[in-house]
């Protein structure tokens, strides 16, 4: 894993193999430039003219210098116009832009300086805890399958340079940097890992394992509890699978007395099939994406079992597979959920809100909580509203909005709000059950039509729904991602308990 270490010795002393520079469109040839250009590479001046460098927004030029015994490697990123300060996310960008370029230069050590408050407007500890954060996520290469030489080259170590008095802070920005990465890592690891490897059971094992070594409360419901305690929709979905569906439930106490809890519940489908209503060649391919609200909310409260925030949280899972088969359920089936509520399944391939129905009843009944938050890969439709940069967020409660809108601001997980009122309520009514898992197409809206269904599950507790369907895999052109999973949701749930007020 790439290394970092907090210096004072001036970019141009560093014992590295890479230098990066952060410089602005239209930047000036300033005294470092100059520097660099004296020592290792004498026509630096024109050879950006000749390049057409000229600090353009996600430009990046590798030179390779020469001093008297070592290639230095002069890394130039591009940040833009400023608009007063950059913001949090150019930053990110920026340093994930340096990553790659080291990785494409297969430099193994590289040093940058922590910009200057009057720059991105952060201080230097909030600065080292995003670059270290984005720097371990440009790292992450799903390459458990792959041989040798067709893995990509990992840089070692990162250099952050800046005055000693910060470097206390630094070394603790880095400390949180790196556990939100870890932990939207292994999100991103175990989206990636195929179905046939991660079912239901061994994602329930893995939770175990990490509640156990973190210190968290971990209980897992199996089929026979499931059904016990009457939760019909988790049920239905898993009955088509020859994996056991389970109820993953972990719970983080914090030292604070009197403290609200907060619920995070994340839809945990290892494979989506579409089941009997079978998803067509082309769309279920990447079906094991399923699961990643599930990963979302087991990582988040991993990671803030070391971040030790003052308010409890708990995290539910259910995992299920939706598959065929002579047991699996069928169109037009009526089943009942853990709160009473009956639904009609028009769609087998609606199948996240059935489990998300059970785990959301459960938690509101048994946890009290003062907020929840659900994430799922839940629509297709949300990807048609807002392309792949964003997840959706549903919500008839304005502050909550306003917190989790702020919490994908700081993360990095941008969101973007989409209508929720009363009037759409209606089309997920039916006229042989208390719902209908589908609804009336009339009504376009596909995440509101979901959201509209979750809706009935929830009681009083405020509550949000995300629909990270747009965001959590194969996002295009960003360079702290690949191909494969994003990790979506982890961050942002993060952010937003960390600064619940
Ligand atoms: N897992 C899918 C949603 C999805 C689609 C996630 C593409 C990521 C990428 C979900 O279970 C589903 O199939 N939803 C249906 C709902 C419909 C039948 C009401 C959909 O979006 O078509
Ligand atoms: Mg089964
Ligand atoms: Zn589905």
């Amino acid at each position: 894993m790439l290394k970092f270490t907090v210096s004072s010795v001036p970019l141009l002393k560093q014992n590295t193999e890479g230098y990066v520079f952060f410089l602005e469109e239209d930047f000036k040839f300033d005294a470092v430039l100059k520097d660099a250009s004296s020592r290792f590479f004498p026509h630096l001046q024109n050879y950006f003219k000749d390049q057409k460098f000229t600090g353009k927004k996600g430009q990046t030029l590798a030179v390779h210098g020469f001093d008297d015994k070592n290639i230095k490697h002069l890394l130039f990123i591009g940040l833009g116009k400023k608009d007063k300060v950059y913001s949090l996310e150019q930053y990110r960008k920026s340093v994930a832009l340096a990553y790659r370029l080291a990785e494409k230069e297969k430099i193994s050590t590289y040093a940058l300086t922590i910009p200057a408050k009057s720059q991105f407007g952060w201080n230097p500890e909030y600065l080292a805890q995003k670059t270290s954060c984005i720097s371990l996520l440009a790292a992450y290469h799903f390459d458990d399958y792959l041989s040798e030489d067709a893995k990509v080259f990992k840089p070692t170590e990162m250099v952050m340079i800046a005055a000693e008095k910060d470097h206390k802070d630094i070394k603790e920005g880095i400390k949180i940097g790196t556990i939100i990465a870890t932990a939207t890592n292994r999100s991103r690891h175990w989206v990636d890992l195929p179905a046939n490897e991660l079912t239901p059971p061994y994602l329930a094992k893995r939770a175990v394992e990490l509640g156990k070594k973190h210190g968290l409360e971990v209980t897992v419901f199996d089929e026979k509890k499931i059904e016990k305690l009457g939760m019909g929709g988790l049920k239905a979905v898993g009955m088509g699978s020859q994996h056991d569906s389970h109820l993953v439930i972990m719970q983080y106490k914090t030292k604070k007395k009197n403290a609200p809890t907060i619920a995070l519940v994340g839809k945990g489908i290892t494979f989506d099939s579409g089941g009997y209503n079978l998803k067509p060649t082309g769309y279920m391919e990447t079906m094991k994406e399923d699961m990643t609200g599930a990963a979302g909310v087991i990582n988040a409260i991993v990671a803030l079992s070391e971040l030790k925030p003052d308010v409890n949280v708990v995290a539910l899972a259910p995992l299920a597979e939706n598959m065929v088969s002579g047991n699996a359920n069928h169109p037009g089936d009526i089943i009942r959920f853990y709160n009473g509520k009956t639904a009609m399944v028009g769609n087998t391939d609606a199948e996240g809100r059935l489990v998300l129905a059970d785990a959301l009843a459960y938690a509101s009944k048994n946890f009290n909580p003062i907020a929840m938050i659900d994430i799922a890969t839940l629509t297709g439709a949300a990807s048609h509203a807002v392309g792949p940069f964003f997840s959706c967020v549903l919500t008839q409660n304005d502050s909550l909005a306003t917190k989790v809108y702020e919490a994908g601001v700081t993360s990095g997980d941008a969101t973007w709000r989409l209508p929720f009122i009363d009037e759409y309520k209606v089309m997920v009514k039916s006229d042989v059950a208390d719902l209908c898992n589908n609804g009336k197409t009339k009504y376009y809206a596909g995440p509101t039509n979901g959201a509209c269904f979750l809706s009935n599950f929830v009681g009083e507790t405020p509550w949000v729904h995300l629909d990270i369907a747009p965001a959590a895999f194969d996002v295009p052109d960003t360079p702290y991602y690949r191909s494969g999973a994003t990790g979506a949701g982890t961050r942002i749930l993060i952010d937003f308990v960390m600064q619940w007020k």
